[in-house]
C-alpha cells in the first residue's frame, strides 16, 4: 500500500483538522511535539504522511500530486485557482471575503469611480471588481495588515477577510460589500482521486459522519 499524503495549511486550520482526524482514528503522535523542526510526519501503521505548508502553497502541492489531499481555506483556493477537486466543506474557519473601508468610501463604490483597492488577494479582488461588478479599479498587492492601507491613504478600500469584525471596528473601518463566504475545504489531487478512490472515499465518509454528529 502506498502512502496517502496530506498537506495541511499551517495554523488554526491544521490544528482543528488534526483534532477532527483523531476522531476518525487518524493519528500522528510525531506531530504533537511542539519543539520539532521536522517537516514531514509519518504514521507507518496507517501508511499516512502529513506535512504543514504555507496556506498559499497547499493547492500547489495538491495539484502536482506531492500531496494527495489538502486542507486549506476557500480564500486560498479562489486566489490560487489550481486544478484540483474541492470535495468537502469542513465548515470551520468560517469567515467572509469583503470589500471594506471607511464609511465614506461607500459612496465612491456606488458612483463607480476609479478607486484603489489594497489586498492580499489580487486575484479575488480583480475578479470581483472587473468581472462581477464591471468596475475599473487599481489593485495594490499587500502581504498583511491590509487594514492599514485606507488609514494611511494608500487605498480607498481593501478586499480582505472579516471574521469577528473586530480588526475593522478597532480601526474605524466597516464592511462595504460582501464578496463571498469562506471556510476550510478538503481538496484532492485529480489523479489520486481516481487511483486511491477507495481510501479517499472512506476518509471523506468518516469525516462527514463526525461533522454531522457535531452539528
Ligand atoms: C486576518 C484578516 C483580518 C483579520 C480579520 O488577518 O486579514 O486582518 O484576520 O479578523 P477579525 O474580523 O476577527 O478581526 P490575519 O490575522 O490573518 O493577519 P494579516 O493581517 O497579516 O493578514
Amino acid at each position: 500500500m502506498r502512502y496517502l499524503t496530506f498537506a495541511l495549511a499551517k495554523g488554526r486550520l491544521a490544528k482543528t483538522s488534526l483534532g477532527l482526524f483523531e476522531k476518525i482514528g487518524i493519528t500522528c503522535e510525531e506531530m504533537k511535539d511542539k519543539d520539532t523542526r521536522k517537516l514531514i510526519f509519518t504514521n507507518e501503521e496507517q501508511k499516512l504522511k502529513f506535512f504543514l505548508a504555507k496556506p498559499s502553497d497547499v493547492p500547489t502541492y495538491v495539484e502536482y500530486g506531492a500531496a494527495d489531499i489538502g486542507i486549506v481555506g476557500k480564500d486560498t483556493l479562489l486566489e490560487e485557482g489550481r486544478r484540483l477537486y474541492e470535495v468537502m466543506d469542513l465548515g470551520f474557519g468560517a469567515c467572509r471575503m469583503c470589500v471594506c473601508g471607511p464609511p465614506e468610501a461607500k459612496e465612491m463604490l456606488s458612483r463607480n469611480e476609479i478607486i484603489r483597492v489594497a489586498t492580499k488577494y489580487p486575484g479575488i479582488a480583480k475578479d470581483y471588481f472587473i468581472n462581477q461588478k464591471n468596475q475599473t479599479v487599481e489593485i495594490i498587492k499587500l502581504n498583511g495588515s491590509v487594514e492599514l492601507a485606507p488609514i494611511v491613504g494608500l487605498s480607498e478600500v481593501i478586499v480582505d477577510i472579516v471574521e469577528t469584525g473586530s480588526t475593522l471596528k478597532e480601526n474605524g473601518l466597516t464592511v462595504l460589500e460582501e464578496i463571498c463566504p469562506l471556510s476550510a475545504r478538503i481538496v484532492v489531487n485529480q489523479v489520486s482521486h481516481r487511483m486511491e478512490h477507495e481510501r479517499i472515499s472512506k476518509f471523506l465518509t468518516d469525516l462527514n459522519k463526525v461533522l454531522h454528529e457535531e452539528a
